[in-house]
């Protein structure tokens, strides 16, 4: 299986907090089947400055440690980048590095914040449809304004966003109503992948075969696969191939 979206690198996020752990997580992923990762720390203007040219250089050092400690995870990276006017200076600066592409059109990982739907998140989303970019919204089945109704993500849908669910949602690991929204969205076909959103080794653990076997229940196995396999394979790709 691919991850599109965790955090494993140490530090310099909420994620991981040290090597040891992201050595940890790396282990854990691997035994539940996962053998490709892009790693997604946040970058969010006056919280996580991750800017590409930085990560770069700690996904180098954490592959090191990977191949040190026999660990057979191939990682790159990328950016979950929180929904905000930063974008438009980040994208022209080469801030951002995409998490692949998609019909001709670089993916943007985009966060929304976990309380609101902001003014104006459409007019971005559809500002970044018009420059080639293609967004991917990471884990709507958790927003507030979702879990009220889920008409919330539809606009967005419509517009022409992806959507990216989190494994552990459709497994029930983040409460009752984001599972029932994970399942809502699946049902649908809206959901584009599930990725892990791994942020530790116990409470937001690097694992996709649960979310996988509960969405098989929804969408049929083989669509399962597609969201853990086929998609996240043919967007990401790219950052294999060029290893
Ligand atoms: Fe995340």
């Amino acid at each position: 299986m691919i991850d599109l979206h965790c955090h494993l690198l140490p530090g310099i996020d909420d994620g991981a907090g040290d090597l040891a752990t992201a050595l940890d997580m790396a282990r854990m992923a691997v035994a539940d089947g996962i053998t490709h990762a892009v790693l997604t720390p946040h970058l969010h203007g006056g919280r996580w400055d991750n800017r590409a040219a930085e990560v770069k250089g700690h996904c180098e050092a954490f592959a090191r440690a990977l191949t040190e400690h026999d660990i057979p995870l191939e990682v790159s990276y990328s950016a979950e980048v929180r929904i905000g006017p930063e974008i438009l200076s980040w994208i022209p600066a080469g801030d951002i590095r995409f998490l692949g592409s998609w019909e001709g059109r670089k993916v943007l990982l985009l966060e929304l914040p976990h309380g609101q739907i902001p003014p104006g998140s459409d007019k971005l989303t559809g500002w970044l449809l018009n420059n080639g970019i293609q967004p991917m919204i990471a884990h709507p089945e958790r927003n507030k304004f979702v879990l009220r109704d889920l008409a919330a993500i539809e606009p967005f849908v419509e517009q022409g966003c992806l959507l990216q669910v989190t494994a552990g949602s459709v497994a029930g690991g983040f409460g009752e109503p984001a599972r029932e929204r994970a399942i809502e969205l699946l049902a649908r076909n809206w959901v584009t992948i599930l990725a892990s959103d791994a942020h530790s080794s116990q409470w937001r653990p690097p694992v996709l075969s649960e979310g996988r076997e509960a969405a098989s229940a929804v969408v049929g196995e083989d669509q399962a696969w597609q969201l853990v396999h086929g998609r996240p394979w043919k967007i990401a790709e790219q950052h294999f191939e060029a290893a």
